[in-house]
């Protein structure tokens, strides 16, 4: 099969295009056709060795985590699925393995792709909501009626997050370059803020949830923007606990989890069309370079996937 490895930490220069054996599935594991796979900023991380110290992979191998497929072969152990299946899910990133013509899934991993969504689209998905239920609603408590500031907002996890925060009931205010203003409206944001002429903490306020996708400088900016009692969750890096302390919010800095029956439930809202995918570009797994590029860049809108048929 086709596959996209990595064989050194070298960033984008230590990946090939190769031919390999497809995996053979074993206890609890699925052999996925995969008909999409998502690109995230986590795979050219994992290029470069930025997540060595945690994942410690062993060389070559296939990148990729999210991923839409048809289950072709099931092992045992493996109860809710059959060939056939149409099934989407963020793979392990111990693990990966989406970008290639066929991949290895833990069934619990997996979800059924929602009919009216294309696989393209299901492959967008994944991590984005995963990272947006995990750091908004199970850290840091989003519900209805409260104030979330989405930063990167037309961004992969953001575009996501922005209408999972809306469909939870909560107001939002979206962070975006002027671009992509009517984008980050269309997705139902109340409000949005250009980060390049408007500094976000002048304009946003009394804000219960902060979604720090960013890092950096705008983590640290927006501590100034919590109620007291409000909730900074980053999915970049750790938010700093004297800050937190002083002004009485809590932190938090999550890494997402594979979660197959918490998709299955946030894969209801893209059936209710509540919550949509953003394929900015869909690109020939042959063209995973140029994706991985692209996405490096960091000004994507929504999504980039490969395609591997
Ligand atoms: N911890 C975890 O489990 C976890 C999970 C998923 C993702 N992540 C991390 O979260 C980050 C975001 O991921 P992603 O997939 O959403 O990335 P992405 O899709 O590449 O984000 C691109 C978006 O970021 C926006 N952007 C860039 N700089 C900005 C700024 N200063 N303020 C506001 N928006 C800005 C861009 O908007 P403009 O073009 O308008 O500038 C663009 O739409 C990455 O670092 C990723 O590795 C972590």
């Amino acid at each position: 099969m086709k596959a996209i490895r990595l064989h050194a930490f070298r960033g984008l220069e230590g990946i090939r295009a190769e031919e390999i054996e497809a995996p053979r599935p074993g206890p609890g594991e699925v052999l996925l056709r995969v008909e999409a796979a998502g690109v995230n900023p986590v795979d050219w991380k994992i290029a470069n060795g930025d997540l060595q110290a945690s994942l410690r992979h062993e060389l070559p191998i296939t990148l990729g985590c999210d991923a839409s497929g048809v289950v072709e072969a099931v092992d045992e152990g493996v109860e809710d699925l059959e060939v056939g299946d149409a099934v989407f899910g963020y793979l392990d990133l111990g693990r990966c393995g989406a970008f290639a013509s066929h991949a290895l899934a833990r069934a619990e991993e997996l979800a059924p792709k929602p009919e009216s969504v294309s696989h393209a689209e299901a492959a967008a998905v994944p991590v984005a909501a995963l990272t947006s239920w995990q750091a908004m609603v199970e850290a840091a408590g989003l519900r209805e009626g409260r104030r979330v500031l989405v930063h990167a907002a037309a961004g992969g996890v953001g575009s996501i997050a922005v209408q999972m925060a809306k469909a939870l009931g909560a107001t939002v205010v979206g962070t975006a370059s002027g671009e992509n203003e009517d984008f980050v409206r269309s997705l139902g944001a109340d409000a949005f803020i250009d980060y390049r002429t408007t500094p976000f903490e002048d304009a946003a306020r009394e804000i219960d949830v902060v979604f720090d996708t960013v890092g950096g400088d705008t983590q640290e900016r927006s501590f100034k923007v919590l109620k007291a009692g409000g909730f900074l969750v980053s999915i970049v890096t750790p938010p700093s606990e004297t800050l937190a302390h002083d002004l009485g919010v809590t932190t938090a800095m999550i890494a997402v989890h594979p979660d197959g029956a918490r998709l299955r439930e946030l894969a209801m809202l893209m059936e209710e069309g509540r919550m949509r995918a953003t394929v900015a570009q869909a690109y020939p797994l042959d063209e995973a370079l140029a994706a991985l590029r692209r996405s490096r860049e960091g000004h994507t809108r929504g999504k980039l996937v490969l395609l591997p048929a």
